[in-house]
């Protein structure tokens, strides 16, 4: 039995956001040429053998519909430098291929979108999509990964804005 919460959402939100995370940009193709592109910051690894990926999406963001219908899916751990990024891709109203309009791409196995320039991605083929609430759990078989050498720190968000992280310790 769940009782009535004490808050509201946007505290609800206020609370979460105290726990700092990366953001990650996320690209997906489906069938027909459909294409998705945005910022999210739920990612988490799920699974290391098989490797299996998860993030979670609004059902009521536009790129949802492109994502439970995915066959390929791309998530670039973004650099500090490439907030920018992450700005386009949260920006609401935008169709996928216009977020990619403003950044450079290349097309990855299968045409998912791939940004250069990232200090890590991950690819694969869309698993399980399951419906949570106002979101979906989408699973990913990941296939591909790639990490590019650089001393770039990652992106991260804390507290609902962008935030300069530390670098490695050593
Ligand atoms: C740092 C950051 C993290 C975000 N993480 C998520 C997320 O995990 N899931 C989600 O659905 N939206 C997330 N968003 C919001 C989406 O990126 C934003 O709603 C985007 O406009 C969705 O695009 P669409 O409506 O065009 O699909 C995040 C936004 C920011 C700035």
């Amino acid at each position: 039995m769940t009782t009535e919460p004490l808050f509201d959402s946007a505290e609800f939100r206020q609370v979460c956001g105290h726990f700092p995370t990366g953001v990650t940009a996320v690209t997906a193709t489906a069938a027909g040429g459909a294409v998705a592109a945005l910022t999210v910051n739920s990612f988490t690894s799920v699974s290391l053998s098989p490797a299996k990926v998860l993030f979670c999406v609004a059902t009521s963001s536009s790129s949802f519909k492109v994502l439970v219908a995915a066959d390929r899916i791309a998530i670039h751990i973004l650099g500090q430098d490439q907030e920018d990024i992450a700005r386009r891709f949260a920006t609401s109203g935008l169709s996928g291929a216009e977020k990619l309009s403003g950044v450079s791409w290349a097309p990855g196995p299968d045409g998912v979108p791939l940004l250069p320039g990232t200090p890590a991605i991950l690819a694969g083929v869309r698993d399980e999509v399951i419906t949570s609430g106002d979101h979906v759990i989408v699973l990913v078989d990941v296939d591909h990964v790639h990490l590019k050498p650089t001393k770039v720190p990652a992106l991260s968000f804390y507290r609902g804005r962008f935030v300069a992280p530390t670098g490695p310790t050593e």
